[in-house]
């Protein structure tokens, strides 16, 4: 008896040789804040039917991928092969222990891949041993030629999607038999072996990212798949007391005095985690780090931080951006702005250019005024799904 209803592959090892040139490899490039492998990945994640789902990567992508994956519980990645093919045997080789009676195999480049379409591949999978959907073509269809060009009948053409859907054991058996023989995907070595194939509708917006064009309507699906922007707001203060450095946006600055809290009292990444959590009505850091709890004392303000990112990103969303205010006469702030800025990106895991830190004083006016502490407010911007709060 297996021990996985339905496990999911995604393959992940491709070069991207057709996609634009960027700083990562294209599986792992921002959609609207979320790496494109995220993207399917919280998809699969967030299904009931789907109990493991195993990912075959590039080795050199190791650290990309580690970022992408945070928070999600998943075996380690596979390394894949030279072709999709030989990366799908390598994944499904490292299924075996397993034993899944089921496997969906879908692409890394899909990231729009959507709850109902998943739910139709593992139904249909309950009377089938293969699961393809498919598009029709709409578009006619010509072929160049030397003299010109000639039109092609779009009878019977399609177009095939994945997740493609097996039983685990007969798509093992057709990629260790007809494994030498280059194919287009699954479907074509489940047809080899002679897998009988059901068929179901696939998904417009399920497109696979191939080249630039793409990539330029993957962002307004994506920005319109996260279509939800809220904004949170957050504001604290601490006093200062004798001591020697702060620790301000997750910095480290000498100082002739010391900010007085329970934790290392950095104001900025209070005010900050505190805006995060308000954009999810999720409380505020007190109701999660209780200052009566002595396991929180001196405890670095960046475990709180990320506790809010975490948030964030177990419901799908991404941080758009974030913008604190330090409010103080001392220390001077500019000359550590993008320290603080660099320190925030990597906490929340954004990019540099989402993060803003700027600072003002309040003109000589009140305790801030007279440098008795230093105020902090911040405000943060998050997409989410509609409805997922
Ligand atoms: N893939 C893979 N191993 C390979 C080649 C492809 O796991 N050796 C994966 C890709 O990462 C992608 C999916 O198969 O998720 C579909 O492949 P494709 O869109 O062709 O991606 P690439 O091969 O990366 O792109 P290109 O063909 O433009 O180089
Ligand atoms: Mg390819």
């Amino acid at each position: 008896m297996s021990d996985l209803a339905s496990a999911t592959l995604i393959v992940a090892a491709g070069s991207g040789e057709r996609a634009p040139k960027g700083a990562k490899p294209k599986q792992y490039r921002s959609l609207a804040g979320k790496p494109v492998l995220r993207w399917a990945l919280d998809a699969f994640a967030q299904h009931q039917a789907i109990s493991t789902i195993q990912v075959v990567i590039r080795e050199e992508d190791k650290p990309y991928y580690e970022e992408a994956v945070i928070g999600l519980d998943l075996p380690e990645p596979i390394v894949g092969g030279s072709t999709r093919q030989a990366s799908v045997a390598n994944g499904l080789e490292a299924l075996v222990n397993r034993q899944p009676a089921k496997i969906l195999i879908h692409d890394g480049a899909r990231p729009f891949v959507s709850q109902d379409l998943i739910q139709r591949v593992v139904t249909a999978l309950k009377s089938a041993d293969a699961v393809v959907p498919l598009l029709p073509v709409s578009d006619a269809i010509w072929r160049k030629t030397k003299f010109g060009f000639e039109t092609i009948s779009r009878d019977g053409l399609r177009r095939a999607q994945t997740p493609q859907g097996f039983t685990f054991e007969s798509i093992l058996a057709a990629h260790r038999e007809y494994g030498d023989f280059a194919v287009a995907d699954d479907m074509a070595l489940a047809e080899h072996i002679g897998i009988e194939i059901a068929e179901i509708p696939g998904e417009e917006v399920n497109l696979k990212l191939t080249n630039a064009k793409d990539f330029e309507l993957a962002s307004q699906l994506a920005c319109g798949a996260l279509g939800e922007v809220r904004t949170g707001t957050g504001f604290d203060v601490h006093k200062f007391s004798p001591g020697k450095h702060v620790w301000l946006c997750g910095v480290r600055i000498p100082h002739t005095l010391a900010l007085e809290g329970h934790s290392d009292a950095d104001v900025g990444l209070h005010a900050l985690t505190d805006a995060i959590l308000g954009s999810v009505c999720a409380g505020d850091i007190g109701i999660h780090f209780p200052p009566s709890d002595s396991q929180w004392r001196d405890a670095p303000s960046h475990i709180f931080l990320e506790k809010a990112a975490s948030l964030i990103r177990d419901l799908g969303g991404v941080i758009a951006h974030v913008d604190v205010t330090l409010i103080c006469e001392q220390p001077k702030i500019t000359p550590h702005r993008d320290a603080m800025r660099k320190r925030i990106a990597d906490i929340l895991r954004i990019d540099f250019s989402s993060v803003s830190v700027k600072a003002t004083t309040t003109d000589g006016l009140g305790a801030i005024g007279r440098s008795e502490g230093v105020a902090a407010q911040a405000v943060a911007t998050i997409r989410l799904r509609t409805g997922a709060v």
